[in-house]
């Protein structure tokens, strides 16, 4: 299991592992694939405290970022200093959806978080003008090699600081469309993400979307992501044009991570707001449920795509990386078995 991919950024197998918790984005990119930190919750100084954590037991290993800029924010084009923007967007947050979600957790005797610690209302990423100190401070790590953004093609001069610094540039996509902007604005690496994935991109499955990407960006390498969670789904993403992996749900099923996943259908939410509206109302409850785990299970909040359902239990991170190898191996065996048989 080894593409171009690999050698242009020193890795093992094209199997990139997205995920909040730092001990997992070293396990990963030790086992041989290449760890990328959620940093959209982060502050520039959390985040600095991560990948210094990162850095310390990585070993030479390198590893990536992900930043959230999304195409369309509210107050995009405000033009303002980001305490003003924080200001505004504050002021749009409707008041009964902060209460809603409040209620939400007191209801099912969850704490809040106390007055000074409450992170309420702050913007964290989800704006180039948050998202871009973020960057900043990924850039000054060596063996952060690789910044990817959700969402949108990130803006020209976050990819001019990104390239400036030597670095790569990876961005999601959830049509062929979106993949073209991002190959027009020079992403190095593009994710192609079906609507099966945990946080996906849009509604076409991943077995339509990642050949389309494909041949509509070649020679731009795509990762294939959405409902990947084994070596036969590797073996499927690469025989569709795919140079590579890229996962998120599986590394919430590892020894390694904090996450445990449950989902929880909640009837009666409000209408939902635009970006990065609704996250200034999540983010404090959802700080709430990882913070008491034991008493948020009704309403913990833990996205995760379809490919949950083969997973069967928690597994160590480089077992995982170990298993899907084999299982990429034995699905190449068979095909070419197949090919065989067929002559
Ligand atoms: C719990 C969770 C949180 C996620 N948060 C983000 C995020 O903040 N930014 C992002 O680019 N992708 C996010 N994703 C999507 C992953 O980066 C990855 O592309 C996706 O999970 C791949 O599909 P899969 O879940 O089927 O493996 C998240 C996925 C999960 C499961």
């Amino acid at each position: 299991m080894h593409t171009q991919i690999c050698d242009d950024l020193g890795i093992e197998f094209p199997i990139f592992a997205f995920t909040h918790c730092r001990d997992v984005v070293v396990a990963v990119s030790k086992a041989g694939g290449f760890g990328v930190l959620g940093a959209v919750g982060f502050s520039p100084e959390q985040l600095e405290i991560e990948l210094n954590w990162i850095d310390e037991h990585i070993g030479d290993h390198p590893y990536g970022v992900d930043i959230v800029i999304p195409n369309k924010y509210e107050g995009m084009d405000a033009n303002m200093s980001t305490e003003e923007l924080t200001k505004m967007l504050q002021d749009m947050v409707p008041k009964g959806h902060l209460e809603f979600a409040r209620k939400l957790l007191t209801d099912h005797g969850v704490p809040l978080p106390d007055e000074g610690e409450d992170n309420s209302l702050q913007l964290l990423g989800w704006t180039e003008a948050t998202a871009t100190p973020q960057v900043e401070v990924a850039l000054r790590h060596e063996k952060m090699t690789l910044i990817a953004n959700a969402l949108g093609t990130p803006p020209p001069e976050v990819m001019d600081l990104i390239h400036g610094a030597g670095r790569k540039v990876a961005a999601l996509c959830g049509s062929p469309y979106q993949a073209r902007k991002h190959a027009d604005a020079g992403v190095d690496i593009i994710i192609a993400q079906g609507g099966e994935g945990g946080g996906h991109c849009g509604e076409v499955g991943s077995i339509v979307l990642w050949p389309q990407v494909v041949a509509e960006v070649a020679p731009v390498p795509v990762l294939a992501a959405g409902g990947i969670g084994s070596g036969q789904q590797i073996a499927a993403a690469l025989a569709l044009g795919g140079q590579g992996a890229r996962t998120g749900s599986q590394w919430l099923m590892v020894e390694e991570s904090d996450n445990t996943p449950v989902q929880q259908q909640t009837p009666g939410n409000p209408e939902p707001l635009g970006m990065p509206l609704q996250y200034m109302v999540s983010g404090p409850a959802v700080a709430a449920t990882h913070r008491y785990p034991d008493q948020t299970v009704d309403v913990a909040f833990n996205p995760v795509g379809q490919v949950v359902g083969q997973f069967k239990k928690v597994e160590k991170t480089g077992a995982v990386i170990q298993r899907w190898v084999e299982e990429y191996l034995e699905a190449t065996e068979h095909l070419n078995a197949v090919n065989a048989a067929a002559v």
